[in-house]
């Protein structure tokens, strides 16, 4: 196995917080083992147009507090292409870069994947996404701020919810699953959370709030995953509406504000640990990987798996959640 020397990082997909600490752990982390890091900007894009910065350890000085990534992301549509990563590859070359750490989500770890066999070249990767949906780690770098940050939007709406006696769907991220719906859904009281995992049935939804919802209750809260297939909040809450008129619903789409913000201390923990475990673990021969923790132990996963298996999220607290609302 060639020598390592030389490596790089970056960020590629949707921003989490957390991707700064992460960035600071594996350049600290690689100048201590004596490498030359280099910084890739904008993920794949980068790679592809040599934007390609050595990184010092000052470099990475003040932003594990930071929300955001120093190096910026995208999401590449060249890389997709066999040209863009030879493109990619002749970058490598030029900058004498010998093994690469990618901070991102599935679209990442799929490009990295195909390059890494395309050109049998040393990636491990590090899962960074708000949305928690990667096997092979209990939690992604990002996901904690992220629900935090629901959490203190929901709070704020309940006041407002309460006081006017409403119903409030607030849709949350999530395209293909439920994590941050759930996990902040639990936090909050949410009356009910409805997430992709589980087929959203509108009648029932709105007979339980027309007959079987506490009498007591005058306001409450639905948190709707994106990617609920009863479709977003607002047609949910229109379909709702439509069925039990006498509610009266408001909706709240949190958006992009859940994916920014200064990184809760469980992510800069996670980030901190998995990153230096990332340029710890290359030197020992690990290729080919997504570094993760499982119940508390640094876990690596082959990116095949983290991307193709499901992640499911727990239907028992999803049941749980539905009792305690009552
Ligand atoms: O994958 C993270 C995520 O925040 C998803 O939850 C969301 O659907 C998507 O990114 C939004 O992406 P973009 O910022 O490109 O619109």
């Amino acid at each position: 196995m060639a020598r390592i020397n030389r490596i790089g990082v970056f960020t590629s997909g949707g921003d989490a917080p957390g991707m700064n600490a992460a960035i600071r752990a594996v350049v600290r982390t690689g100048i201590s083992e004596g490498l030359d890091v280099f910084g890739i900007y904008r993920g794949y894009e980068g790679l592809i147009d040599g934007q390609i910065e050595p990184m010092q350890s000052h470099s990475v000085s003040n932003i594990i507090q930071r929300g955001g990534t120093i190096l910026k992301t995208a999401r590449s549509k060249r890389f997709m292409e066999k040209v863009g990563r030879i493109q990619a590859y002749e970058n490598l070359k030029k900058y004498k870069i010998d093994a690469l750490i990618a901070i991102g989500g599935d679209g990442t770890f799929t490009g990295a994947d195909v390059f890494n066999s395309e050109f049998d070249y040393p990636i491990l990767g590090l899962p960074g996404t708000i949305d928690n949906d990667l096997y092979g780690t209990d939690y992604t770098i990002g996901f904690d701020t992220a629900v935090n940050t629901v959490v203190e939007a929901a709070d704020k709406i309940r006041d407002t919810a309460t006081s006017h006696d409403r119903l409030f769907f607030i849709e949350v991220m999530g395209r293909d699953a439920g994590f941050i719906a759930l996990r902040s859904g639990v936090a909050v009281g949410a009356e009910f959370i409805l997430v992709p995992e589980t087929t959203t049935y509108i009648d029932n939804l709105a007979r339980l709030l027309k007959h079987d919802w506490r009498k007591s209750k005058t306001s409450g809260l639905v948190i709707v995953a994106e990617g609920d297939d009863a479709g977003g909040a607002y047609e949910i809450a229109r379909q709702v509406q439509e069925k039990v008129p006498e509610l009266d619903c408001r909706v709240t789409i949190l958006g992009h504000i859940q994916r920014g913000g200064s990184p809760s201390s469980n992510d800069r923990f996670l980030a901190s640990i998995l990153g230096y475990a990332a340029v710890k673990s290359l030197r020992d021969g690990h290729r080919g990987e997504m570094v993760g923790m499982i119940d508390k132990q640094v876990s690596f996963t082959p990116f095949e798996k983290a991307i193709k298996y499901n992640k499911d999220i727990n239907h028992q607290i999803l049941e749980m959640s539905r009792i305690l609302a009552l």
